[in-house]
């Protein structure tokens, strides 16, 4: 009896009931950890594509633009207050002023190439939504919504760089209190407006009623 016990329990080496618990905790572990892993990352600047510039036909510099030069944000992406799409400028808009200044440079070798053989000059996009994402920038532009607050400070960016995460939850951070981030409409391209410390809750209140602005929460504002 006892002899035939003990031959049966060796059937099954000493060390298989540790492999079974291993590989149980195993798939278990992956079970809860890969969703929360994939969570995260999908959450990290990496995935959202934060931070990185992407490689651009020419080097076209926000700072020299916008801060030496004083050009304003609209005589390049006048479309933000009129329509869904800031829009890139065409050709046609550097060449108004490359016509005269940095006419010979090197560095705009791309410009002169895309005005005279008539074809766009191919930048690559910074900010992208997925397709399923319905976005307007008149509709936030219009509401006391300013550039700073979606893409950072463009004016200091040697190349343009997605600023903010652009994730739902980035969106609706926003959405549920709006007053927060209003601004008067003369400084909706300015980079350096920031309310006065001791008015600003006052003064995002007061926004929020004059220009009639909305807690836009409903699935159906940004999918439609
Ligand atoms: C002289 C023209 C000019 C002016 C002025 C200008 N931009 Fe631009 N902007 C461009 C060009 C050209 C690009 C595309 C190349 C790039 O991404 O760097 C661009 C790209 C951008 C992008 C990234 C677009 C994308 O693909 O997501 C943002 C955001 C932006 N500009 C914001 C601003 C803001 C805010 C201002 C004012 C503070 C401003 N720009 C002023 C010409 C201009
Ligand atoms: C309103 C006038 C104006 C417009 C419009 C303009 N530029 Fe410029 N750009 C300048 C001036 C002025 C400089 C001289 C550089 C400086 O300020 O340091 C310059 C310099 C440059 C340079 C040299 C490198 C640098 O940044 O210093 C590049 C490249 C350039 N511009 C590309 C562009 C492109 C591409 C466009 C169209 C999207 C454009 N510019 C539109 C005025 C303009
Ligand atoms: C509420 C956030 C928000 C505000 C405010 C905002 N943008 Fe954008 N912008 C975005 C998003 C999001 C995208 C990407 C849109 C897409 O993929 O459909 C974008 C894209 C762009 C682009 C790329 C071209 C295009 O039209 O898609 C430019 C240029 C730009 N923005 C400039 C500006 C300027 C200039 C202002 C201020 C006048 C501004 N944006 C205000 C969020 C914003
Ligand atoms: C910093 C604040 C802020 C951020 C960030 C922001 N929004 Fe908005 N959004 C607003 C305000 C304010 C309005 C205007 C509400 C109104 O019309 O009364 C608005 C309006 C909208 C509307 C128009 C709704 C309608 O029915 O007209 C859409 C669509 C929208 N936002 C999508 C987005 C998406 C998508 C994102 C993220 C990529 C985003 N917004 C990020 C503040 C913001
Ligand atoms: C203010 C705009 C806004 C509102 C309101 C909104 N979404 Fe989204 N949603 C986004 C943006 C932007 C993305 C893409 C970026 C991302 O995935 O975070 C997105 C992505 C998604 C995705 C893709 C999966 C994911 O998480 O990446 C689903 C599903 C979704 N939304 C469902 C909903 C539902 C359900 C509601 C209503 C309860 C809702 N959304 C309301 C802006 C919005």
């Amino acid at each position: 009896m006892h002899r035939a016990a003990h031959f049966r329990v060796n059937l099954f080496p000493a060390y298989a009931n540790q492999v079974y618990w291993v590989a149980i905790g195993a798939v278990a572990a992956a079970i809860v950890v890969t969703p929360v892993a994939l969570i995260v990352w999908a959450r990290m600047p990496y995935a959202t594509g934060q931070g990185e510039p992407p490689e651009q036909p020419i080097k076209f510099d926000h700072r020299h633009h916008v801060r030496d030069d004083g050009i304003s944000c609209e005589y390049c992406h006048g479309g933000a207050e009129r329509s869904p799409f800031a829009g890139i400028p065409a050709t046609s808009v550097c060449v108004n002023c490359h016509s005269q200044v940095w006419t010979a440079s090197p560095e705009l070798a791309e410009v002169r190439r895309s005005y005279f053989a008539n074809e766009p000059i191919r930048w690559r996009r910074v900010n992208a939504l997925p397709d399923f994402v319905f976005f307007n920038h008149s509709a936030h532009v219009t509401k006391g919504v300013g550039c700073v607050s979606c893409h950072g400070r463009v004016d200091t960016m040697g190349q343009v760089y997605q600023a903010m995460p652009l994730t739902m939850r980035w969106c609706l951070e926003c959405h549920r209190e709006p007053e927060k981030h209003l601004r008067p409409l003369d400084k909706i391209t300015d980079m350096e407006w920031t309310p006065d410390p001791a008015r600003a809750k006052e003064l995002g209140r007061e926004l929020r009623t004059t220009l009639g602005v909305r807690s836009v929460v409903e699935c159906s504002g940004c999918h439609r």
